[in-house]
């Protein structure tokens, strides 16, 4: 039997719709809706259509977004000094440092300048801290859409093995973060794996983030696991996933495609992240999954 073919656009719409009525609450209570502020540097087209699509969502969902674009010539010091300011601004609740910054910037000391009770990416060291410390209070929001999926789908994870390829700081590592606590049996692979296929043939639930276009074929696959692809790299004009879809989908139980898997669904988290941090900071109930 085929794999369910996961359509992440209809579970990320469930996701927004939830954050839109979460918002219009807040509102009718007399509440200014959550401030989204995203840092754009640099010419990157894809971070600028990452970016595009961020500020549309926000549009939908009643979210203030406003996206910052410093000159790609910038120097730390002046990320440093915008980050800082967006840090005390008591009408942001939520920042956005796009990456990959332009190679002159000191990544690492811009992200960490984030603060961490705005950190709507996870990506501070003190939130992947909590969620490695088993008490999360934001995680990043890729791996967090990858969740929402096998929820969606009550694919069983407590107990489950559950085999992540990649360990990028991005998707692999906080994957495993979010799997371990809840409570599945998790291994990490990397480019070193020795016998990666056979490792990931043990997995009922396998999370390819590797960016390499169809590495993983139905040889990886044992049947009837989830198969969740984070791939997203552009080939001619075209988005591929790391999950070869013709010699998998015979053998999984459930896939996700790409594009219109994982993809939708980083999106919606962030929109959800983004409500999250409002109502921690604001002291505001959250209601429903928002
Ligand atoms: N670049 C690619 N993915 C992401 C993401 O999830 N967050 C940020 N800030 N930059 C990215």
């Amino acid at each position: 039997m085929a794999a369910t073919i996961v359509d992440g656009k209809a579970i990320a719409t469930q996701v927004e719709d939830q954050v839109r009525r979460q918002i219009a609450a807040w509102r009718d209570a007399g509440h200014p809706s959550p401030g989204l502020h995203v840092v754009l540097c640099g010419d990157d087209p894809a971070s600028a259509t990452y970016v595009a699509g961020k500020a549309r969502a926000s549009e939908r969902v009643g979210i203030r977004s406003e996206v910052h674009r410093p000159p790609a010539d910038s120097s730390t010091e002046e990320l440093l000094a915008l980050v800082g300011r967006l840090g005390g601004d008591d009408e942001v609740d939520a920042i956005l440092v796009q990456v990959p910054l332009p190679p002159q910037i000191d990544s690492g000391r811009v992200l960490d300048a984030v603060a961490p009770e705005k950190d709507v990416d996870g990506f501070h060291p003190v939130n992947f801290g909590l969620l490695a410390e088993g008490r999360p209070r934001i995680a990043p929001c890729t791996p967090l859409g990858c969740m929402e999926i096998l929820r969606h789908h009550e694919v069983p994870v407590r107990g489950a093995r559950a085999v992540v390829v990649g360990r990028s700081t991005i998707v692999g590592r906080p994957m495993a973060l979010l799997l371990t606590n809840a409570d599945a049996t998790v291994t990490v692979c990397h480019s070193r794996t020795a016998d990666l296929a056979g490792v990931c043939r043990e997995a009922d639930i396998l999370v390819a983030a590797t960016g390499k276009v169809d590495m993983i074929d139905g040889s990886f696959v044992k049947p009837g696991a989830a198969v969740i692809d984070v791939g997203n790299t552009r080939v001619g004009g075209r988005v591929r996933g790391d999950v070869d879809r013709e010699s998998v989908e015979p053998i999984a139980g459930l896939l996700t495609p790409v594009p219109g898997g994982v993809g939708p669904m980083t999106i919606a988290m962030l929109m959800s992240n983004a409500v999250a941090l409002a109502a921690a900071r604001r002291g505001l109930a959250v209601t429903g999954a928002a």
